[in-house]
């Protein structure tokens, strides 16, 4: 009733809610420029499995380019300037992530972003995240720009408590979700990454998390 798997051709957009949406294929024309950005913060600040304040280790693998950078560990979730692992400053957000990210956050009707973090994920077949609200920037009205690149995934976008029922939007290569001011703090997640071959990204989902956090 409430899946979201109509197949939408690139260029249409679904809607999740008054401020937030799906723009099918928005980052196409750039996937290939923003998988060499990617290998690039990669090279600088490898992907690692950051452990839950809980004790669990993650199942995504995750890094980060931008002035902050999102990090867990015992102590707790927050953003940090310098990569925990390294201690240097992460690397800077390359200008074709600023640029698609800002396209996206303006057609959806968020114009002037300007991101100061981009989470950088990466899903093995079988990996999920687990539902959450992104709840660790002081800003919480700018919106998060979600872009997706290789395997294709199954979102869920619930309501703002987490027993909320969720509707499952499917992401594909070039797909960007953008969800800001009254939809900021919804619930999402992504459901277990089925084994797959992408043609240019091979076995893996990634995706870039772009958020305004001061
Ligand atoms: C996230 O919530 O940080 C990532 C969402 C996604 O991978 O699509
Ligand atoms: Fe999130």
């Amino acid at each position: 009733m409430h899946d979201l798997f109509a197949d939408p051709a690139p260029g249409q957009r679904t809607a999740l809610g008054p401020q937030a949406c799906v723009l099918h294929g928005f980052a196409l024309a750039e996937a290939d420029a923003l998988l060499a950005g990617i290998a690039g913060v990669a090279a600088q600040a490898p992907f690692r499995h950051l452990v839950t304040p809980g004790g669990h280790t993650m199942q995504v693998a995750m890094t980060n380019c931008g002035r902050y950078g999102w990090c867990s560990d015992r102590r707790g979730y927050r953003y940090d300037r310098l990569d925990p692992q390294s201690g240097a400053p992460w690397p800077a957000i390359p200008p074709v992530f600023l640029r698609l990210a800002a396209d996206a956050a303006r057609e959806a009707g968020f114009a002037g972003y300007v991101p100061d973090a981009c989470l950088v994920n990466r899903y093995a077949p079988g990996t999920r995240l687990s539902l959450h609200q992104d709840r660790d920037e002081d800003d919480r009205v700018a919106p998060i720009v979600s872009v997706s690149l290789g395997l294709p995934a199954t979102f869920l976008f619930g309501g703002f408590a987490r027993g909320d029922k969720t509707v499952r939007v499917a992401l594909v290569h070039g797909d960007v979700v953008v969800w800001g001011g009254a939809d900021r703090l919804r619930f999402h997640g992504v459901l277990p990454v089925k084994p797959g071959h992408h043609p240019v990204v091979g076995g893996q989902r990634l995706n870039l998390t772009f958020r305004k956090v001061r």
